[in-house]
């Protein structure tokens, strides 16, 4: 059918990296994606959602390595994870990208060679540091450690030395443009404190960018000079353009290219905001029109990260609750841009007081009084008097605000605005008390009119929340025998209405599960057997764990590093003999708590320098919430105890 075309938007999320299965973070970025994607559904337009993942490059190739595994093998056992966790948390994406896909693999390649060919692209060498977790090459202005090392100041993990050939794209010719750019573009960047970050460090001057790698093989090759390989972070950006058919499908790239909303956490801006944009502008394409930058999820001070090991367990939440409350208490907490803090506690109130008490109660105090009355099937209702118009019209005014706060990101407000009717309505059935009119046949037009005036509310209010709570809005729906789902109802056509006389609703079953707090602590404190198959991607044969020798160590003596917070330098009697080992468990326990205790260490190890002490051995400690809990020996068991 042809006509008028609907308006576009394309949505992206970050891809992820497989070398580690996805957590909150991930599922943060991807949850608002999921929800913008089903608002602008709702206000009638023709959506694209990509998400991914990243798959090339030399942290991937670490992880891989560190499993026995081929990259491939990793990201092929990890990609499943990522889209299994999305399909539970009713996340829709229109196109999950890897970058091993051959349409991408051939698209980078191509504008590489296009913007090589144009002069944008020189070869040199590259001499300096580089951050494999962060897979980012440290600017010059990073000092070097008292131990000639460098710390990357963007996760703190040690950089490695780096001396190569490799390419440079021509950043700081594009110094000027991406300054034009902003300028021109104030809301290229939100939220807007991140549009000045970005400016100020433009404003301070760029340099070109290393962009292929000759010591990292598993990565895209220059087919003109195949020795190099194209640098992850350039490969990756190229996604949202060969995710949406640039190498393949041109009727599709045209249609949704430029994206409307680039979403990214904010430890990944300068490569979405200042990069990006210029790699664009070298190509000539459209550049996107936001890239909206969120905050981190934290966790005891910390950021979440498997890693720190940190996170709590999607999988055991989604096994309590079902994806809505998570959707919901994520979207809710904080702004979009803002941190946030997670904890149980937090997390359970949201679910027991919003979602319980104040949504659940609602409905189904609703349907439950229109199934008791009447036998179920409503007579006609009597005429609206002041409060029932009011709520009318104040379900009008909040169409209109939800609708353009949607419109505008600010999921937040969007929700508290929905929430503050929710109490309207609340009040208004507590106002009429209409149980105390069952029954009474002066008062069955009166009854009637009230709750229908509450069907109506919870209606409307479940379908402003479907973008953010898809499963409970349809089952309100369908409890309320509506005969569409709320997704095929655009927001503009959504009106006040509710039962028209003589239809039949369904019978509720509670909408959300209320948890108690130590029920809630105690299955969140268990490590869901998901957690443990998450964590031990592979086994080891008892040859391979035989090859470690473990003893009981005494310790003889501990006392600080100088200038660190963590270090410990420990003097250990290991039965053989004494050894000296560096542990840093220095954050947790004083020299005075080590001193004459008896813990498990691992002697075979490699001795490895650590602020100068060379440390042979290294002591075991379990890690909870980002901290060491080193587990202690009794007093009578020998120092040189072999642990098996
Ligand atoms: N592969 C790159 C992105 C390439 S996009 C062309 C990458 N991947 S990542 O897996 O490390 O991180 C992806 C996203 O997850 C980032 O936006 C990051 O901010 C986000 N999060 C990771 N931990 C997070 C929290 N604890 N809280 C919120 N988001 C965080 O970077």
């Amino acid at each position: 059918m042809s006509g008028t075309s609907k308006p576009t938007f394309y949505v992206t999320t970050p891809i992820y990296y497989v070398n580690d299965v996805p957590h909150i973070g991930h599922a943060y970025t991807t949850i608002i994606a999921d929800v913008l994607a089903r608002a602008r559904k709702l206000a009638g337009r023709d959506v694209f959602f990509l998400t991914g993942t990243d798959e090339h490059g030399q942290k991937v190739q670490k992880a891989a390595a560190e499993r026995g595994l081929t990259p491939r093998e990793l990201a092929d056992r990890v990609v499943v994870r990522f889209q299994d966790l999305w399909r539970a948390l009713e996340i829709e994406p229109d196109f999950f990208i890897r970058t091993t896909m051959p349409a991408h693999e051939r698209g980078v390649q191509k504008i590489f060679k296009k913007l090589k060919d144009q002069g944008d692209i020189y070869k040199g060498t590259y001499r300096g540091w580089y951050c494999v977790s962060d897979e980012c090459y440290l600017s010059d202005d990073v000092p070097e450690e008292s131990d000639r090392t460098k710390v990357c100041p963007d996760c703190g993990k040690a950089a490695h030395p780096l001396s190569e050939e490799c390419y440079y794209f021509r950043l700081s010719a594009y110094r000027e443009r991406l300054l034009d750019f902003y300028d021109s573009r104030p809301d290229f960047v939100r939220p807007e404190s991140r549009m000045n970050e970005v400016v100020s460090f433009v404003r301070r001057g760029l340099k070109d960018l290393g962009i292929t790698r000759t010591t990292v093989s598993w990565g895209i090759p220059f087919p003109d000079d195949p020795k190099h390989t194209i640098y992850v972070w350039f490969d990756a950006l190229h996604n949202y353009l060969t995710g949406v058919g640039y190498d393949g499908d041109p009727d599709l790239f045209r249609k949704y290219w430029p994206a409307d909303i680039q979403l990214i956490g904010k430890d990944i801006l300068r490569f979405h905001a200042v990069f990006w944009p210029a790699f664009l502008m070298a190509a000539g394409f459209e550049l996107p029109r936001c890239v909206f930058s969120h905050g981190w999820w934290m966790m005891g001070g910390a950021k979440m990260s498997k890693s720190r090991r940190n996170v709590f367990d999607v999988n055991l939440i989604l096994k309590l609750f079902g994806p809505d409350p998570l959707r919901y208490f994520l979207m809710r907490e904080i702004p979009i841009g803002l941190d946030g803090n997670y904890s149980d506690e937090s997390f359970l109130h949201r679910v027991n007081s919003d979602l319980a008490n104040d949504l659940g109660n609602l409905v189904q105090r609703t349907l439950t009084l229109v199934r008791k009355s009447f036998g179920g099937l409503l007579p006609a209702p009597g005429p609206e008097n002041e409060a029932d118009s009011g709520l009318r019209a104040a379900f009008v005014a909040l169409k209109e605000r939800v609708t353009s706060l949607y419109d505008d990101v600010a999921l937040t407000r969007a929700l508290e605005d929905i929430w503050a009717y929710i109490f309207l309505v609340n009040k208004y059935l507590a106002d009429e008390e209409p149980w105390k009119m069952a029954g009474d046949p002066s008062r069955e037009k009166r009854l009637a009119r009230v709750l229908l005036q509450a069907a109506s509310a919870v209606r409307g209010v479940s379908h402003l929340l479907f973008p953010v709570m898809p499963g409970s809005a349809r089952k309100v729906w369908a409890w309320l025998g509506e005969k569409k789902r709320p997704e095929e109802v655009l927001f503009r056509d959504l009106e006040f209405v509710g039962l028209e006389p003589g239809r039949r609703v369904g019978e509720p079953t509670p909408l959300f599960p209320r948890v108690a707090l130590k029920d809630f602590l105690a299955a969140m404190a268990e490590p869901a057997p998901e957690t443990a198959k998450e964590d031990s991607m592979e086994q080891v044969g008892y040859e391979e764990f035989k090859k470690m020798d473990l003893r009981v160590a005494l310790v003889l003596k501990a006392e600080r590093v100088p200038n660190t917070d963590k270090l410990l330098k420990l003097e250990v009697d290991v039965g053989s003999e004494t050894r000296t080992l560096v542990a840093g468990v220095g954050d947790v326990y004083s020299p005075e708590d080590l001193a004459g205790k008896r813990l498990a260490v691992i002697v075979n190890l490699k001795p490895a320098v650590i602020r100068g002490v060379e440390s042979r051995g290294m002591i075991l400690a379990a890690e909870w919430q980002g901290k060491a809990k080193i587990a202690f020996y009794d007093d009578d068991v020998p120092a040189g105890s072999r642990i098996k």
